[in-house]
């Protein structure tokens, strides 16, 4: 669906009257345009408090992108900045500063209480106005539940109040700021998080904290292409956002098994023909339907890698007015047929080692919405059911959620335009997201480097301003 008030704004009349009325002018999104895009490019500063333990993974991983490396110099408390590595250039933070930034990187790690945040004003305050549009902050602290002691943990727990913070200051420029908080020792798996927070795939996610814990592996992967030779299987996927998750991970190389209801079967195929997937049509509440699953993927590939829960209905109605079919339709398809796949899979070995589980929930489970008690229920489910999962799965199997805002989709579409037009708005960036917007979080998860990566729900919302 196309936001018109989008393309209006951004013409110079619709700038000029946007600015006398005081109305939001969002920034259009720069979104991947090409697989072989340079995750990041033009001037990056980075630094560090005293005692960082992330920065020099982040000075490696940046060091081989096409950015211009800049440390931060010229002030004590940033001195261990330099650990960024040879490649990195001193800034003089005490200087004017000409460049404009495309990122500012910062590592947290080492503070060990309050006194040491005054770090992350030297950093931020000299330059964030020199952030430029569609630029990044990220953060990467330690996670708080790791600190012994009580002042470390306010001091990195402070981060997120940070984060989300400048998220709100920024947003208006089409840039966003996200918070890794790293487990001690879990160096290692932060590169595919630094790429992708960095990049233009993670264009509409803002404000998020993600938990990036130790892993027995986080092998290199293609970056063009990282999920060759992976099976997935994406439910829901014969239009919206089902339909960009499929066409995402067969992009990045997997070969995708397309699920959808029988009467959406020529859509769904239209889908799958177009990247070479195949098409499994049912209903996923239906009792046989974990068994027809799980036969369909042993029959053709042996096992599958990739588990996309996308399957999702609404049927809104305030509870009091609610027929008990609503309830019972909307708890089966957001969270019971999720459970029931996953067990089927699971007790019949067919889910591969390092596989990755992806469920979507929604900002409606997280905030609650007027009229979705049925929905935000399951959709809170999914949460609990995805952070239970994730202390349990073995082999290296993760598991994740995304939890979209308002995303562009005919289940949009089909909103009152009041409610359509404030649901755009009410977020950072002022503006809906892509269904791609979704499939690339997803797609990031689903990544072999991603092994760190358990247990998270990532809001794709533009950092909504209903919820957390
Ligand atoms: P959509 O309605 O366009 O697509 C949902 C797909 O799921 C459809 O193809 C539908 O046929 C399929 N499906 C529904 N019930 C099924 C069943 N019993 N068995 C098999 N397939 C079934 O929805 P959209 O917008 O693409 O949403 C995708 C997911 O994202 C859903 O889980 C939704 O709840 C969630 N979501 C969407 C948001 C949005 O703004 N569009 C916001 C938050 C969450």
């Amino acid at each position: 669906m196309s936001d018109l008030y989008l393309r209006i704004v951004n013409t110079p009349v619709g700038k000029t009257a946007a600015q006398s009325l005081g109305l939001p002018a969002p920034v259009p999104l720069k979104r991947l345009k090409r697989t072989d895009q340079p995750f990041i490019e033009g001037d990056v500063l980075v630094g560090a408090a005293g005692g960082g333990k992330a920065i020099a993974a982040i000075g490696s991983t940046l060091s081989a992108s096409a950015a211009t490396l800049h440390h931060a110099s010229g002030n004590e408390r940033l001195k261990d900045s330099s650990k960024a590595g040879n490649k990195a250039r001193p800034m003089d933070l005490n200087s004017e500063i000409d460049q404009k930034f495309s990122a500012l990187v910062f590592d947290a790690t080492g503070l060990k209480g309050p006194d040491d945040l005054r770090a992350l004003y030297d950093f931020f305050h000299p330059t964030i106005k020199k952030l430029g549009g569609n630029a990044r902050a990220l953060v990467i602290g330690q996670n708080p539940a790791t600190c012994r002691k009580a002042p470390q943990a306010a001091a990195q727990q402070a981060l997120e109040g940070f984060v989300r913070s400048i998220g709100k200051e920024i947003g208006k420029k089409g840039s966003t700021a996200n918070l890794l908080w790293m487990a001690p020792g879990a160096e290692q798996q932060l590169e595919s998080s630094v790429r992708f927070f960095l990049s233009a795939r993670s264009a509409y996610v803002s404000g998020q904290v993600v938990r990036v814990g130790k892993s027995d592996s986080a092998p290199a992967t293609n970056p063009v292409a990282p999920l060759t030779g992976k099976v997935a299987l994406v439910t829901g996927a014969s239009r919206g956002i089902g339909a960009a998750i499929a066409e995402t991970l067969a992009r990045d190389g997997a070969t995708v098994i397309g699920l959808d209801i029988p009467p959406a079967m020529e859509d769904l195929q239209r889908v799958t023909s177009a990247i070479n997937g195949k098409a499994l049509t049912c209903d996923i509440t239906d009792e046989k339907a974990p068994t027809l699953i799980a036969d369909f993927i042993d029959e053709h590939y042996g096992g599958v890698d990739l588990v996309i829960h996308n399957a999702g209905i609404t049927r809104d109605k305030t509870l009091g007015n609610m027929p008990e079919h609503f309830w019972d339709m909307t708890i089966a398809v957001n969270l019971t047929a999720e459970e029931l796949i996953d067990e089927e899979l699971a007790k019949r070995e067919l889910m591969k080692e390092n596989g990755r589980i992806v469920c979507i929930s929604s900002i409606s489970g997280i905030a609650g919405n007027f009229g979705q008690t049925n929905y935000s229920t399951a959709k809170s489910g999914v949460i609990g059911y995805v952070e239970a999962m994730a202390r349990q799965l073995k082999k290296g199997v993760t598991i994740n959620a995304v939890a979209p805002g308002f995303i562009e989709t005919q289940m949009t579409a089909a909103m009152p335009v009041t409610i359509r037009e404030a649901g755009r708005r009410m977020n950072s960036l002022s503006q809906g997201g892509q269904p791609v917007d979704v499939a690339e979080t997803i797609a990031w998860y689903c990544s072999p480097a991603s092994s760190g990566v358990n247990g998270n729900v990532v809001r794709v919302c533009g950092q909504s301003l209903i919820g957390k």
